[in-house]
């Protein structure tokens, strides 16, 4: 009942923000060994989140749908440190000012190197990164084990959404401020960042409730006299 209530509440908070919020909700994949092999998914250049570090500040470059890309431009992620089984939402927030239109979606790294279409995506997105972003001066030192990991490659894609007569900003879209954030699920029910909201709605809920009961007790008291009355 209660899981119940809290999933109409879930349903009702993610609507009214819908304007402009994105998500994906997925569960934790099982671990797989990464062989510390080179190249190794560093070499990816992919900016991650993690439950600890939970969220980018990004600007994305967005561009107009085209036949070839009716989803615009494709961005890529790791999503890493995830439980196995547990419930996670991954979020992009942008401000109503800029219009864009995004598609998240998630896959497993089998998934990711199985499907061409995918793996292709991912490297042209991951050479692009290497020859824009200047390589960090001490590389990331793999641990010297072979490492057991969960985790998802995250793709985003972001179409611009407007109109302008102004050729200059239909021909550069300019690039869209994004928050991108990793949400675990408390008991694989709820957003974490909701919790608070939630418990807040719930306990109003529930004194609304006793409340209503009172007060439709006391009008049928004060109601009482006059059937008396008039009968
Ligand atoms: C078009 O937009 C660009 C970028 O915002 C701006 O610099 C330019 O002045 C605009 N041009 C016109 C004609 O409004």
């Amino acid at each position: 009942m209660l899981v119940l209530a809290l999933r109409v509440l879930l349903c009702y908070l993610l609507v009214t923000v819908q304007a402009n919020t994105e998500k994906v909700i997925f569960l934790g994949p099982s671990s797989i060994t990464i062989p510390n092999i080179s190249p190794g998914l560093e070499q990816l250049q992919l900016n991650a989140l993690s439950p600890s570090r939970n969220k980018l500040e990004t600007q994305l470059p967005v561009k107009f749908p085209t036949d070839e890309e009716p989803r615009g431009t494709q961005h890529w992620y790791l999503i890493e440190g995830l439980e196995e089984g547990r419930r996670y939402e991954v979020r992009i927030c942008w401000v109503a000012t800029q219009p864009t239109a995004f598609w998240l979606d998630v896959h497993t790294i089998n998934e990711v190197f199985e499907t061409p279409e995918l793996i292709s995506a991912l490297a042209i997105y991951s050479e692009q990164r290497d020859r824009s972003v200047p390589r960090s001066p001490e590389p990331r030192q793999p641990d010297a084990a072979a490492t057991s990991k969960s985790l998802l490659f995250l793709r985003i894609h972001s179409a611009a959404d407007f109109f302008t007569t102004n050729q200059t900003l239909m021909n550069f879209p300019p690039d869209v401020d994004a928050d991108i954030i990793l949400d675990p699920f408390l008991l694989n029910v709820l957003p974490r960042s909701l919790g608070p909201t939630a418990v807040y709605l719930v306990v109003l809920a529930i004194v609304g409730w006793f409340l209503s009961g009172a007060i439709s007790r006391w009008l049928w008291k004060i109601n009482e006299p006059e059937k008396e009355h008039s009968s």
